[in-house]
C-alpha cells in the first residue's frame, strides 16, 4: 500500500500566508527526528502487558495487530461494529488501531469521537476521491486513510460514522505555555520525549507529547492523554483571532458554534489536538484538502501565516466546552 504522489503547489507565496514548506512540528515528518535514540526497550513479543483498571492483558504484538488491536476497556464505549474493531483484511485496518476504540485518537491521526455523521461520511468520500491529502507527502498515515476509504463500502463508512458519533468528545489534551520543552524523537509521526534527553527551546512550535510515553507508545492506553506545549502568549493571541478575526480571518463561532464544540454538520474544534488542527488549516490553505465543504473554509485560511495557525490552535485546543478554559502556564 505505497501511496506516493507529487504535490506541487499552484500558489505563490505571499507575506500573509504560511510558507510553502509544511511546518514539520505539526506533521511529525522530519526524518532525522525518527532516529531511534532513547527508544525504550521493545517489550518481549510474548510477554503479557497489564494496565490499571482492567483484567485484560495483551502482548505487544496483539496491541499492534492491524485487524484485532487490543480493546483494553470495553466498558468505556458502545459495542464496536466489525469495521471499527477489525477492519476488513487485507485493505482496511481496524479504525480502533489508530483512533482507539473510544475515538479519542492521537496527535498524528485525529480525534473522531463526536464528529457529526454527515461530516464524517463526507470526509471519507474526500479521502476516497483524492480531495483530502496531506501537504507533506511524507505523511504516510494520511495516505493510508485514503487507501482505507477507497476500499470501504458505503455501508461500512456509515457504520463507522454512526459508531463514533455516539461517543461524546471529552478533551484530554492539557495545553501548557512554556519556553522550553523536553527533547523529542518521533514515533510514526508522534512526538516522544527522549528519556534523560534534556530540554531545548520551544521556539515558534507546538510540541504534543503523551502524558505517559510508554503507556501510549507500547500499550496504546486509550485512557492516557497528551500535553501540548505552546509558546508563551500564544493562547491570548489565538483568542483574538478566533473571536474577531481582525482583517485576517472570519470569527470561527459563526460556523463552529458559540463554544466551538461544533454546530450541525460542522465539526467541533474545541479541545482537539493542536497539531491536527494546524495540519488541517495548512492543508486547506495549500489546497491539498479541498472537499465540497472546504469552500467555506477557504476565506478563513487564505491570509493566515503559520504563526497565526499556531496561535489559533493553541487557543482552541485549550478550550473545554463545558468548563471553560483549563489551560495553565508554567
Ligand atoms: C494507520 C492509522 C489509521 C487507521 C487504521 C485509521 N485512520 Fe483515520 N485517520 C488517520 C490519520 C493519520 C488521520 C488524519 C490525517 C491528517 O492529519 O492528515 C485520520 C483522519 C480520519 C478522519 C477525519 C477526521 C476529521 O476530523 O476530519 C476520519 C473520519 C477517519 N480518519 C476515519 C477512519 C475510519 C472510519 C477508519 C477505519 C476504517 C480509520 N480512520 C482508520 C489514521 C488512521
Ligand atoms: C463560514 C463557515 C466557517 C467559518 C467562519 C469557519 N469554519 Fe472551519 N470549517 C467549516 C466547514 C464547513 C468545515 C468542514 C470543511 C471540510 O469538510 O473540508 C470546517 C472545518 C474546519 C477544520 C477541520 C476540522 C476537522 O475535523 O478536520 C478546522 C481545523 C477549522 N474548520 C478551523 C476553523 C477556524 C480556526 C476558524 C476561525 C478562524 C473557522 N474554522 C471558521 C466552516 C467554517
Amino acid at each position: 500500500m505505497t501511496v506516493a504522489w507529487v504535490f506541487s503547489s499552484v500558489f505563490v507565496s505571499g507575506a500573509d500566508r504560511a510558507s510553502e514548506t509544511p511546518p514539520v512540528w505539526a506533521y511529525g515528518t522530519d526524518p532525522s527526528a525518527a532516529a531511534i535514540h532513547g527508544k525504550s526497550e521493545p517489550a518481549a513479543k510474548d510477554r503479557l502487558l497489564h494496565l490499571p483498571g482492567t483484567d485484560l492483558a495483551f502482548t505487544a504484538a496483539q496491541i499492534q495487530d492491524h485487524f484485532h488491536p487490543a480493546d483494553w476497556y470495553p466498558g468505556d464505549h458502545p459495542t464496536m461494529p466489525d469495521i471499527v474493531a477489525h477492519g476488513r483484511p487485507p485493505q482496511v485496518w481496524a479504525c480502533a488501531l489508530c483512533h482507539y476504540p473510544n475515538g479519542r485518537g492521537k496527535p498524528e491521526n485525529a480525534a473522531v469521537a463526536g464528529l457529526p455523521v454527515s461530516y464524517f461520511v463526507e470526509q471519507m468520500h474526500e479521502f476516497r476521491d483524492g480531495q483530502r491529502k496531506s501537504a507533506d507527502a511524507r505523511k504516510g498515515n494520511t495516505a493510508l486513510m485514503s487507501a482505507f476509504a477507497k476500499a470501504m463500502t458505503d455501508g461500512e463508512i456509515q457504520e463507522a460514522a454512526e459508531y463514533f458519533a455516539r461517543i461524546q468528545w471529552t478533551p484530554w489534551i492539557q495545553v501548557v505555555e512554556t519556553e522550553t520543552v523536553p527533547k523529542t524523537r518521533t514515533s510514526v509521526g508522534m512526538y516522544m520525549p527522549i528519556p534523560g534527553g534534556g530540554t531545548e527551546p520551544l521556539g515558534r512550535r507546538i510540541i504534543e507529547v503523551p502524558v505517559d510515553p510508554e503507556g501510549t507508545e507500547t500499550w496504546r492506553n486509550p485512557r492516557s492523554g497528551f500535553i501540548a506545549y505552546v509558546p508563551l502568549g500564544s493562547i491570548q493571541k489565538g483568542r483574538k483571532l478566533v473571536a474577531n478575526g481582525g482583517s485576517k480571518t472570519t470569527p470561527c463561532a459563526l460556523c463552529h458554534g458559540a463554544d466551538l464544540a461544533g454546530l450541525g454538520p460542522v465539526a467541533g474544534i474545541a479541545g482537539r489536538s493542536p497539531s491536527y488542527l494546524v495540519r488541517q488549516l495548512y492543508d486547506m490553505q495549500k489546497g491539498t484538502r479541498k472537499g465540497t465543504w472546504t469552500e467555506l473554509m477557504k476565506p478563513v485560511v487564505r491570509n493566515l501565516t503559520e504563526d497565526d495557525m499556531l496561535n489559533i490552535a493553541a487557543y482552541t485546543s485549550s478550550l473545554r466546552p463545558e468548563s471553560g478554559n483549563s489551560s495553565r502556564r508554567r
